[in-house]
């Protein structure tokens, strides 16, 4: 079961944002990408999860073909992404931001509403429940019902996984999630994920710092100027030589 990004290239104007990249990442896994500024690695995010589209190459997700599929279709597939700048609606507390996130099935349509308003608050139950659970494991308990807009950068980012978990995805791409977030967050952060995985949730990080990066994920790759330039465990990538000329700038 795995996440196949098959020699994806995607062009702005004539600037080759991304250049044949070529990933297979294992669903369940705990996977990073790193590299520095412009290296594409939130371009290919956009791409995977059909926010933008690529100019060549195909997506597969667990042997589905991703490439015609919308985003919130690739959501129903199984995977999600969050925003290098948390996207959630600043006006809306933390508990409507969930619950506005979650997928809607009957009361989505208005004949559903009209003929089965019955199922309609059912499923309200039901994602009101989840909404509360997720409040909890995040522990986002004491700003639930605070506007979003006013919470820390820590929390903005917490919140945004939570955006994500309302979808009950198989695969999460977090991009930088410890960005601006402060130290004691970041080990929280870091412990979410890590509890999700143990669930079975699979996660692929875009993250600038390495040694946060390091400690979370077993396997991980090198970006640089929209092409893969290493792949594997951390220590032995780091150790390649076109990575510490291209990425750390050759120093030891
Ligand atoms: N919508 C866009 N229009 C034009 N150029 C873009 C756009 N998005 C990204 N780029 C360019 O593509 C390159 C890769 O950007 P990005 O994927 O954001 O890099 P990273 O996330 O690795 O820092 C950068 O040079 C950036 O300026
Ligand atoms: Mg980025």
């Amino acid at each position: 079961m795995s996440l196949e990004i098959h020699d994806i290239s995607k062009a702005f104007g004539g600037f080759r944002a991304l250049d044949g990249v070529r990933l297979t990442i294992e669903t369940g896994s705990l996977f990073g990408i790193i590299g520095p500024n412009g290296a594409g690695k939130s371009t290919l995010f956009s791409v995977v999860s059909g926010f933008a589209r690529a100019d060549e190459g195909q997506i597969r997700l667990d042997g589905q073909s991703l490439d015609s599929l919308s985003p919130p279709a690739r959501a129903r597939a199984g995977m999600v992404r969050t925003f290098q700048v948390p996207r959630e609606f600043r006006h809306l507390t933390v508990r409507e931001n969930l619950m506005a996130a979650a997928p809607k099935q009957t009361g989505e349509s208005l004949l559903g509403l009209f003929f089965r308003p019955g199922r309609v608050r059912e499923e309200e139950g039901a994602i009101a429940e989840r909404v509360n659970e997720t409040i909890r494991f995040l522990k986002l308990s004491a700003v639930a019902d605070q506007p979003s807009g006013k919470l820390s950068g820590g929390q903005k980012k917490l919140l945004e996984l939570g955006r994500a978990l309302m979808v009950e995805p198989r695969l999460i791409l977090l991009d930088e999630p410890f960005a601006g977030v402060n130290p004691v967050l970041i080990g929280e952060i870091m412990e979410r994920i890590t509890e999700l995985n143990t669930r079975g949730i699979g996660f692929v990080i875009i993250e600038h710092d390495l040694e946060a990066l390091t400690r979370l994920v077993p396997q991980l790759a090198v970006m640089d100027r929209g092409k893969v330039l290493a792949q594997g465990a951390p220590q032995a990538v780091l150790d390649d030589a076109l990575v510490r000329e291209a990425y750390l700038g050759g120093v030891s």
